[in-house]
């Protein structure tokens, strides 16, 4: 009985959802308040951007991070982490990409992002195929797409015409959540995005692949508060599985203990029984808004999850892009730097 109240939830907030995500423009809903900000006019990628000017862009971006990941599987999950960290910041600009002194990237924040290695290589093959013609933005749109498909998530539809930016600061990086903010915080964040509380439940779902450092959760583990060494949120024996795990910050543990690699709702399962590695997942369970999905989540087969994940990354991706309309963005060279700063 319980179950079916729940599946019923779920259904109606998915429906919700669905229509708009799935690209049905200028439809009159009652909950909508909140994708229509994800939807602004000056906001128009297209499915078929590169179909005349750069047809081999994805073939091109899918054969380096296929080469690249064969070699270190850890990229998958690490270049789908790097594109939360670019949309949520400032939009899906290429901001992250760029290095120089007081930039995203070389924010504390920004510390345990990888990838950018594999997207320099993916831009500079691209220059060669394509020149000046694809944005930063895009290639990293579409690698991570390409990364989370090949190592056996689901496909989402990934327009194009995003510009990169031309700046990015060190300060704004913190605007990503780190692993320590309550739902609350969360949720305002999303929603800042134009995104509501079901794709930030189906967004964290993410963390059914890829790892944590030790040093993220140090304090979940050791000294929670005053008076409590571990956060009692912890299953005790999972919380002994992670000490033993966990001897040096540098060390990592996997988001997923149960099945590290696989792209399926085993996160949520974990979640209901303690085993969430960050805080911030752990909380997912006990938060009222959002309990109720993670336990539909957890309970319906996994292809209802990678189903919503694919439509929810579809509005992610789209989150405050630049466009040529825009005019203050630019297609880079380089990813890690601005055509038009000397650095
Ligand atoms: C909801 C808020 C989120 C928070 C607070 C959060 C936080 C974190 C933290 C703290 C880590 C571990 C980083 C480390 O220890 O170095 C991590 C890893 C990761 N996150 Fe999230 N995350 C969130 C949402 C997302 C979203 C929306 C995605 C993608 C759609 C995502 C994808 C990943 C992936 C794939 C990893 C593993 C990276 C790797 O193995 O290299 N996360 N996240
Ligand atoms: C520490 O956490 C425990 C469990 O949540 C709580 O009961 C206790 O009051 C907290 N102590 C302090 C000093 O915050």
């Amino acid at each position: 009985m319980k179950l079916a109240v729940v599946s019923a939830v779920i259904l109606v907030v998915v429906f919700a959802a669905w229509p708009v995500s799935a690209g049905g423009y200028g439809h009159k809903e009652e909950e909508d308040d909140d994708t229509k900000s994800w939807f602004p006019l000056d906001n128009l990628l297209s499915l078929n951007y590169y179909d005349k000017s750069c047809q081999n862009f994805e073939k091109i971006v899918d054969t380096k991070v296929r080469e690249w990941t064969k070699t270190d599987p850890s990229l998958g999950p690490a270049l789908l982490r790097l594109l939360f960290h670019d949309c949520g910041v400032t939009g899906c600009d290429a901001s992250v990409l760029l290095d120089y002194e007081g930039s995203e990237r070389r924010s504390p924040a920004s510390k345990t992002l990888r990838g950018f290695e594999l997207i320099d290589d993916i831009k500079s093959e691209m220059e060669k195929a394509c020149p000046k013609l694809v944005s930063c933005a895009d290639i990293l749109a579409a690698a991570s797409r390409s990364a989370t498909y090949q190592l056996g998530g689901p496909y989402w539809p990934n327009a194009y015409g995003r510009r990169d930016s031309i700046n990015s600061y060190a300060r704004d990086a913190e605007k990503v959540p780190s692993g320590r903010r309550d739902i609350t915080g969360l949720l305002e964040t999303f929603q800042s995005y134009g995104l509501n509380v079901l794709d930030l439940v189906v967004l964290s779902g993410a963390h059914t692949i890829g790892k944590a450092y030790c040093g993220t959760i140090q304090s979940r583990l050791y000294n929670f508060n005053a008076t409590q060494g571990t956060d009692p949120s912890i299953d005790p024996k999972f919380a002994d599985y992670l000490r033993r795990k966990c001897r040096w910050a540098s060390e990592t543990v996997y988001l997923d203990v149960e099945t590290p690699v696989v792209f399926d709702n085993q996160y949520y399962i974990n979640l209901q029984k303690n085993m969430g590695v960050l805080t911030t997942d752990q909380e997912l369970v006990k938060d009222p808004r959002t309990a109720p999905l993670v336990k539909a989540f957890a309970e319906q087969p996994a292809q209802m999850f990678r189903h919503q994940f694919a439509v929810s990354m579809a509005k992610l991706v789209n989150v405050g892009v630049i466009t040529a309309e825009d005019r203050t963005g630019e297609i880079r060279r380089v990813c890690s730097k601005s055509n038009s700063r000397p650095y």
